[in-house]
């Protein structure tokens, strides 16, 4: 099943034989579903309404009434029933790209981004990532810029966000989530300086912006992109972090 659209488009004045031909090539597409009849009369002006159909890729028109007014005054109006086709619930082959050979490499044609104006702030640091090379736009469009946010929200929280730099009312419920729908947990009071924060954070621009989050009670590391390019695009992101055997990570 995939999402099917429908627009209508009213076309007046169509000679009769454009409405002919309209109608029968509706009646050729859908046949087993369109009615009996055809146009005999010869009328002056003819009005036809027509569905477009999207699908998938596909597309169609079809005819789903015209009526004519005859040199007479007498108005004929005929009605094509239309039913969706059964192609509709055939939706495009989408082969997943884990699972397709042939699929573009993120991470291998993506520049990741580089990290600067890096500024402390009371609970943490704030960064600009700018991309790091020409734009791959394997899948979409690479975003130039990033904002890069960590908080220190509590002595075992820490909240790390990467966003667009520029967002508007126009775009920004394309990347960030309202509030009501999910809710953010809330900045705690920490002093960042002491030695209560068991989370750190490391980062670095070498080859490109990575960085790390250990868990110093334990010595476990958390989150670890290292050798991994971050690829932020309008339609994909991807974000790699190494994961222990057996590991669950949830959220
Ligand atoms: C119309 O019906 C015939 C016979 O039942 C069938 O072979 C054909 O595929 C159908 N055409 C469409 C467009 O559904
Ligand atoms: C109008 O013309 C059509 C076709 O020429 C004819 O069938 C119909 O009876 C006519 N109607 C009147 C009211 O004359
Ligand atoms: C969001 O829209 C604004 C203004 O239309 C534009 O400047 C900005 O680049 C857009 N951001 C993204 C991530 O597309």
């Amino acid at each position: 099943m995939g999402a099917s659209s429908w627009s209508t488009i009213l076309l007046t004045a169509l000679t009769v034989v454009n409405a002919q031909s309209a109608y029968s090539s509706a009646y050729g597409v859908y046949g087993n579903s369109s009615t009996s009849g055809h146009i005999t009369a010869s009328p002056t002006a003819a009005t036809a309404t027509v569905s477009q159909y999207f699908h998938g890729d596909a597309e169609g028109y079809v005819l789903t009434s015209c009526s004519f007014s005859q040199i007479n005054g007498t108005a004929t109006t005929y009605s094509v029933q239309f039913t969706v086709p059964a192609s509709a619930d055939v939706g495009p082959n989408v082969l997943p790209n884990i699972q397709d050979p042939h699929a573009k490499q993120a991470q291998t044609l993506c520049p990741g981004y580089t990290a600067s104006d890096v500024t402390r702030t009371e609970n943490g640091l704030t960064a600009t990532l700018n991309l790091a090379g020409s734009a791959c736009n394997v899948y979409g469009t690479d975003i130039e810029t990033l904002a890069l946010e960590v908080d220190v929200q509590s002595a075992h929280r820490l909240r790390i966000s990467i966003q667009p730099a520029y967002l508007d009312s126009s775009n920004i419920s394309q990347y960030i989530l309202p509030d009501d729908l999910v809710h953010l947990p809330e900045q705690g009071v920490v002093q960042s300086d002491t030695q209560d924060v068991d989370l750190q954070f490391t980062w670095s621009n070498e080859p490109s912006f990575s960085f790390t989050v250990l868990r110093k009670s334990t010595g476990d590391v958390l989150f670890d992109t290292r050798g991994s390019v971050l690829v932020y695009e309008n339609q994909f992101i991807e974000f790699v972090s190494q994961l222990p055997q057996d590991y669950n990570l949830y959220g």
